[in-house]
Order: C-alpha cells, then structure tokens, then sequence
C-alpha cells in the first residue's frame, strides 16, 4: 500500500530545518502487518525532543528512516496472534518495543527489554525486517513505530488499547511525554503526598512531571526552566513556584524556600546543564531523577563526597519505569477525571508537511507538545 510519510535523509544538518529539510514528505510502499503486527491509520503524532536529538544527530540512526515514537491512530488491519486487538480499535502507540518474554519484560520492565534493543539500532521490527520501502529501497523504521507517517506498522507490544470516546490527538501524548513524566513521578520515584519537588526542563515530558507531582499530592512543585513562557504554563498546571534556571542564585533561592533542598528533583531538559542544576536542589537525602537523554557522547558529573556525605541518589528514568497496559489505562483515566489535564501541554496541531517547522520550534524551546494531525480525528 502506498502512504505518505516524512523520510529522514540526513542527520546533523544546520538549523533552520524548515530551510535544510532533514526530512521530507515522499509517497513509501508500508506493507502489510505480519505476526503479532498491526496496521495502523495515524490520526495524531507528538514531536518529541527525541526525534529532535536524531535530527541534531545527537544518536546516530540508520538511514533513510520515518521518525516519530507517540502517536494515536485506528487499526486497519491485523496480523496473526494479535490477541484481542481488532479492526477498528483505538490505539496509543509509543517507543515501548518490548519482546514480552525476556527477563526484563517478565519482570515488569519492558522498557528495558534486551531483546527489543537491537530491533531499535537496527532500525527494524522485531523479526530483524523492514515493512517500509521507498521505490523497492529499504526504509528503517524509529523505536517500531515511525509515526510520522499517513499508517505504521507496530507490534502489538508498542501499542494499548484505548476507550473510542478520547480524543486520539490528546491521547497520542500518553504514548511518549505523559507516560515519560508522569511514571517519572509515580512509578520511578514514587514521590509520597507532601513532599517537594522540584522539575528542570518544562518541556512536554517536564511538564507531564508537574502534573505528574499535583496527582501524587506534592506539598511544593518548583518548576525550573530557561523560558519563562514556561515558567507561566508550568504554574498554570500546577507549579507552586518557579525560577528561571539562568539566574544564579536560583539553587540558592530552591534550597531556600524548601528548607534546605527538595526531596526529589525531576531533570528533563535533555542538556547536562540542566542535571548540573537538577543535582544542587537536593537536600539531603534526595533523589534526582532524570529522563534526559543528552548526546551520546556526554558525561554528567557531581561532587562524589557530597553524593556519599548528603546520601543522595542519581536515578535515570527511561519511559517512567512504566508498563504500557497497565500505566496509559490508569493515566487516561486520571486524564478523564480531570486529574491530569493533558490538553494544556498542546501548543499546536500542524500537517505532515511543516515536521521540519514544528522542530525549529521544538529546539527555539517555547512549545510544549506541538502535534501532526493526519485525518479528522
Ligand atoms: N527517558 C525517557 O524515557 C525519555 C522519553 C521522552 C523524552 N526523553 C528526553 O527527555 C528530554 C526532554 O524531552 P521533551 O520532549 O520534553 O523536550 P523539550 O525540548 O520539549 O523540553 C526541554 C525543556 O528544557 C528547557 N531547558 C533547556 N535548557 C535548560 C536548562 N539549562 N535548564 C533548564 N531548562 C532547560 C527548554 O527550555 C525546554 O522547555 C529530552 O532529552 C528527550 O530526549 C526521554
Ligand atoms: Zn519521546
Ligand atoms: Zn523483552
């Protein structure tokens, strides 16, 4: 079948991207879903920093390949052993890849699946295969779900079922930022209702962690960022303070006003900067957790003495600790509750044809969740 989809040529080309245009928007032959597969209509699909760190080259990628790992669609079609996933249903899709056999899988950290890491280098499906072509070349494939893209094929692992009455465009957010930030918050640090936390970087998956810090019931939520536009919306959900990052004394002003530093500082600003400054919130005893995935080549460092003598913890957090089927049902029913108002970080729907646009916007930092939106949703 033929479908249009944004093909990634190059990684590392300069910004403006609406002006290099890493990708482009070609027509692909997407074949159809083999065993344990489904094929997928795409009504929504998020830009997330990390298909920002691909385009920046950040992580190298096979290539040619269709980036996008958050998406919302309708099943089209399915393969064998699909379980109970029919035509028709709805779907969130995120860069969960999971085998659902491996230790880690069996053990409740599918995110950590061994077995799925190499399809993801590789940039296939987990068979080692490519579904997408372009004129019979093969095309790979993002985290098993290259979403920015009119269909995808995805293992029935990436994807959850989800209630028909959500919107699909709101919903596509659970797939990648939500279940980063909020898991961030209730399953990596399960943070107990009264304590203060603070969040470095309010980008989508930031701001999933403020929201993330209303639902456990923190007592003081300090938002951190360099934007002030930021600073704004992160109060708007939530934030009972906030500073701007780029004023030196703002360690001194977060240690302040929580009495010496707060019990878990959430880092998700992708720069090592930011873990630099997530790490002088603490007090003692806290715990930093960050979902940052900087360039693969850089290293965060922090006073050993100060990390043994204060008992601090450093925590990477990678899809918050989540388990799909069991944490985007739960949070979307938070959502539908009014518990967790996913729709505020929604700066913008835009069409396949400006992905480049939506990334320069993306890295300027001033957008939370921008969003592609495919058919009428
Ligand atoms: N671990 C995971 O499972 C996982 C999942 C999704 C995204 N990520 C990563 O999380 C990070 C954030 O993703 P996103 O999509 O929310 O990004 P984003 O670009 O939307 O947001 C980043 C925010 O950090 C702010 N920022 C930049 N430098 C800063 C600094 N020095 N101090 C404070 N704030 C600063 C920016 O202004 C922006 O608001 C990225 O590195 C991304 O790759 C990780
Ligand atoms: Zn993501
Ligand atoms: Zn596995």
């Amino acid at each position: 079948m033929k479908m249009r989809a944004a093909v990634l040529h190059e990684q590392g080309r300069a910004r403006p991207f609406a002006d290099s245009r890493p990708m482009t928007i070609e027509e692909l032959d997407i074949e159809g879903p083999r065993a344990d597969e489904v094929l997928i209509e795409m009504v929504a699909a998020g830009l997330c920093h990390s298909d920002l760190s691909t385009l920046q080259g950040h992580r190298l990628r096979r290539l040619p390949t269709v980036l996008g790992h958050e998406g919302g669609g309708i099943v089209r079609e399915v393969g064998p052993g699909v379980g109970e996933i029919k035509v028709g249903d709805h779907v969130v899709l995120g860069p969960v890849l999971a085998c659902g056999e491996c230790r880690d899988c069996l053990t409740g950290h599918p995110a950590l699946c061994t077995a799925s890491q190499a399809a993801k280098s590789h940039g296939t499906m987990l068979d080692g295969t490519s579904r997408l072509s372009w004129d019979g070349r093969e095309i790979f494939h993002t985290s098993g779900v290259s979403c920015f893209a009119e269909y995808s094929v995805a293992s029935r692992f990436s994807l959850v079922v989800i209630d028909p009455d959500l919107p699909l465009a709101e919903s596509a957010l659970f797939g990648c930022a939500v279940m980063t930030g909020v898991g961030a918050v209730v399953n990596t640090a399960r943070v107990p209702a009264g304590a203060a936390i603070a969040v470095v970087g309010l980008g989508g998956v930031g701001l999933s962690a403020i929201l993330g810090g209303t639902l456990a019931g923190a007592e003081k939520i300090v938002a951190v960022d360099v934007h002030d536009e930021k600073l704004s919306l992160a109060r708007e959900i939530g934030a009972t303070h906030s500073f701007r990052a780029s004023d030196e004394n703002c360690a001194e002003a977060v240690r302040e006003l929580t009495d010496g530093g707060v019990d878990f500082a959430f880092e998700m600003s992708g720069v090592t900067r930011g873990m630099k400054t997530a790490y002088d919130l603490l007090r003692r005893g806290g715990v930093m957790v960050t979902a940052s995935l900087p360039s693969a080549a850089e290293e965060f460092a922090f006073n050993a003495y100060d990390l043994v003598s204060g008992e601090k913890t450093v925590r990477g957090c990678y899809m918050g600790s989540c388990v799909p089927k069991r944490d985007i049902p739960r949070f979307l029913r938070m959502y539908k509750r009014g518990r967790l108002p996913v729709e505020k970080l929604m700066s913008a729907m835009i069409t396949l044809d400006d992905v480049n646009l939506g990334f320069d916007h993306l890295a300027e930092g001033r957008m939370a969740r921008q969003v592609i939106g495919f058919i009428g949703g």
